[in-house]
């Protein structure tokens, strides 16, 4: 996205975004003020939330400018996210009415912070302009030139809103990263080009990768995750990405995103409509590499490593098979009931990985694991199952940031007892009720008493439909969030 800070007086440009409080007094000291007093007064435009009106002027030499003003609701009520939407909806429009570059007035109000806004106006239109025409003969992606600024105030502080707009694009930046490896089709995206995609992110950004095929997962003993990947021709790939961002400090961040290019199903095969979308079954693989993108370009101090177990959930003749027993890596045998509860198999390889061998502290995984997620929250929040409060405390002070949204599921012990089995130390389905839960806890048998927070996205990481800063298709939750987390702890 292209977008900078400027105040400038005439408006140039050939649109020009006005976001407006419901309550908020106009002052009548410019053109554009002049028209938004006519339009309240002749009640064509309220201010409420989510309102839009648009409108055309002439500015000098017969230049047409549209004029979109938004609607933000009353002050007092004025959040982070009511700004995103009501900017991302109001881009969209300058999208649809073809404009190339739009001024947009910066916001005042008496609730937010100038940081809060900035950076929400920053993300709500960033985001609202992704599109993915990659793969249409007439490639054209959305290119808007975006100036932020101020009309009425002259002697902004430069320095702090461009650091506040630098911090947003980069945001916007990671969330468009997940999002396109979420939106890539399988055939395209499979473990080797996930893995050329991760290097070249990873060079970008300044964080390293190393890979371990086939041979080498063997070597780990990851007998979960290759039973998983062994019904495909793809190879799997174990992707490591380090980030070293505070040598002084011996903590270390453990991130593990589920990155099942493909999900079948397996033997316990999907329905057809049930495997459309499972090409997005890596949303939690490309949300932790969206995320290290982030942490690295804004250089935070904090060490912080993440491992994507890559492979496809496939038919063959080398495929495995529900009533299996396979191994772990811990060490820990598992009972196959169904071969399309994968996710858990291919994560607690990782987990266990991220933990012995790369001595992870504590561990966030991110994965799109349950159908029983979505019935049980929807698909605009996130399941959440941890074994610490203060850190899931931590990720609830994050989101209320990032209008990004987690409800946490209890983790008692009887959800433990509904994934023991009868002939090996795990199963892999917990039984009809709770779906979510049990899942959460199978991952949960190996975090080995460490801080945990399990993210279930199934319902979140894909948007069936478009939204005020969303398309159909990846979302990139939850990288803003997990990024603010770690932001909040650099104070
Ligand atoms: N990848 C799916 C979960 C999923 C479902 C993600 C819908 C996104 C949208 C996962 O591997 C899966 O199939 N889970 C099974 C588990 C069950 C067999 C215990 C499910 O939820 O049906
Ligand atoms: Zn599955
Ligand atoms: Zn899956």
């Amino acid at each position: 996205m292209k977008i900078t800070f400027n105040n400038f007086s005439c408006l140039q440009g050939d649109g020009v975004i006005v976001p407006i409080l419901e309550d908020k007094l106009i002052t009548p000291n410019d053109e554009i003020n002049n028209m938004l007093a006519h339009l309240k007064d002749s009640e064509k435009f309220e201010g409420k939330k989510g309102e839009i009106f648009t409108f055309t002027r002439t500015c000098g030499e017969g230049k047409i400018q549209d004029i979109i003003v938004v609607g933000l609701g009353r002050d007092k009520e004025l959040n982070n996210e009511i700004i995103r939407k009501s900017l991302g909806s109001a881009c969209k429009k300058a999208i649809a009415l073809k404009c190339k570059k739009v001024f947009i007035k910066i916001i005042n109000s008496t609730v937010i912070s100038e940081k809060d806004i900035i950076k929400s106006m920053v993300e709500g239109l960033g985001l609202a302009e992704y599109s993915f025409n990659r793969y249409k003969k007439d490639k054209k992606e959305n290119s808007l030139d975006f100036t932020l600024g101020n009309t009425e105030k002259e002697n902004q502080e430069d320095n702090k809103i461009n650091e506040y707009i630098k911090e947003a694009k980069l945001l916007v930046e990671a969330t468009i990263i997940a999002r396109n490896l979420t939106n890539e089709p399988a055939n395209i995206l499979y473990p080797e080009t996930l893995v050329e995609r991760v290097g070249e992110i990873g060079r970008e950004s300044g964080f390293e990768v190393e890979v371990f095929d086939e041979k080498q997962i063997k070597s780990l003993k990851m007998d979960a995750f290759l039973s998983v990947a062994k019904g495909s021709d793809n190879p799997p790939r174990l992707i490591v990405m380090r980030y070293n961002g505070n040598p002084q400090d011996s903590n270390i961040l453990g991130l593990v995103g589920k990155g099942l290019t493909y999900d079948s199903g397996g033997y316990s095969i999907k329905p057809t409509d049930g495997m459309v979308t499972m090409k997005g079954d890596m949303g939690g693989a490309a949300s932790v590499i969206g995320t290290m993108s982030a942490i690295a370009k804004s250089n935070l101090r904090i060490n912080v490593v993440a491992v994507v177990a890559a492979c496809e959930n496939l038919i063959s003749g080398r495929a495995y098979k529900p009533g299996d027993i396979i191994g772990s890596m811990a060490g820990k045998t598992i009972e196959v009931l169904n071969t399309d509860a994968e996710g858990r198999l291919t994560l607690v390889d990782a987990v266990n990985y991220i933990i012995e061998k790369e001595n992870a502290d504590e561990v966030i995984d991110i994965a799109t694991l349950t159908g029983a997620a979505v019935v049980a929250l929807g698909d605009k929040v996130t399941a959440v199952v941890s074994n610490n409060n203060e850190f899931y405390n931590e990720l609830e002070e994050a989101a209320k940031v990032t209008g990004e949204k987690f409800w946490r599921l209890p983790y008692f012990d009887e959800y433990k007892e509904q994934i023991k089995s009868e002939i090996a130390d795990l199963k892999n389905l917990g039984g009809k009720y709770g779906g979510a839960i049990t899942a959460g806890a199978f991952v949960g048998e190996f975090v080995k008493d460490k801080p945990w927070l399990h993210l279930d996205i199934a319902g979140t990481a894909w948007a069936d439909s478009a939204s005020e800063y969303s398309i159909k298709g990846g979302t990139g939750v939850p990288v803003r969030t997990i990024y603010q987390l770690i932001k909040n702890r650099q104070k």
